[in-house]
């Protein structure tokens, strides 16, 4: 399948010295990690952290951009603000973006084409709510964000897109999805970008899980044959509880 990549997404935790710090402690335990690693953090700690992060290697990625180069857009921030401090990543369309912040299937696909004409791999999350999924619409619904999101994304840009399924109920309450309903609904995904770009892009994608991913459940998850990865929330901020979920993405 895709490449494995296992990002930290610290969402609004840790001031730039609190995150520099975890970085540092980070980095001696990821030293012989199989996989790829990316620190998904807050816009301010990105300098900090790609200072800790120095020479290692461990990714940069930011939670966030503007669909814009730049402009009036009091409180935004542009791709080329976080491409100079060594950005190589970007979370788009967060479910808590989509809730909280008025982040819709539009702007999502907005930001998707941008982070790509700007050289940034966009994670692009997507995931049903716990009524979607009890009313059976979970893979009607990811497959119709996928579509949305990835809308004139060419064949040879989609491959560089990195997908991450999360559904809502499983963010922060502890309540992970079952290996086999991340693996099957990530199997959905696959599925749908197959019918866009043909089964070698498909294969070719990374698409990673989240959703209460943590030290003990990293392994099953990790097992299961569609999910190249992870994209973790709060045990990411824990330097031994993230070094684990490495540790089983590590082939
Ligand atoms: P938790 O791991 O805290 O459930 O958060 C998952 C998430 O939203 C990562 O983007």
């Amino acid at each position: 399948m895709g490449r494995t990549i296992i990002a930290g997404n610290w969402k609004m935790n840790l001031t730039p010295s609190q995150g520099a710090a975890l970085a540092e402690e980070l980095l001696p335990k990821l030293e012989n990690a199989g996989c790829e690693i990316v620190l998904c953090v807050p816009y301010v700690d990105l300098a900090a952290v790609a200072q800790a992060i120095k020479g290692s290697k461990i990714r940069l990625g930011a939670q966030n951009l503007h669909f814009k180069a730049s402009g009036a857009y009091t409180g935004e921030i542009s791709a080329a603000m976080l491409k100079e401090l060594g950005v190589e990543y970007v979370i788009i369309g967060h479910s808590e973006r989509r809730q909280y912040f008025a982040e819709s299937d539009e702007t999502v696909n907005l930001k998707t084409l941008f982070a790509l004409e700007n050289g940034l791999i966009p994670i692009v999350c997507v995931g049903e709510s716990l009524a979607q999924r009890e009313g059976g619409q979970t893979d009607a619904f990811v497959a119709g964000q996928v579509r949305a999101a990835l809308k004139g994304v060419s064949a040879e840009a989609a491959k560089g897109v990195v997908l991450a399924y999360e559904p809502i109920w499983a963010i922060g309450t502890g309540k992970v999805a079952s290996n086999e309903q991340a693996d099957e609904t990530i199997g959905v995904i696959r599925q749908t970008l197959a019918a866009l770009y043909g089964q070698e892009a498909a294969q070719s994608v990374t698409i990673q899980y989240g959703g209460s991913m943590n030290a003990q459940n990293a392994e099953g998850l990790m097992a299961m044959p569609q999910i190249d990865g992870g994209l973790i929330g709060g045990a990411a901020l824990k330097a031994e509880d993230f070094a684990v979920i490495v540790r089983a993405a590590s082939r």
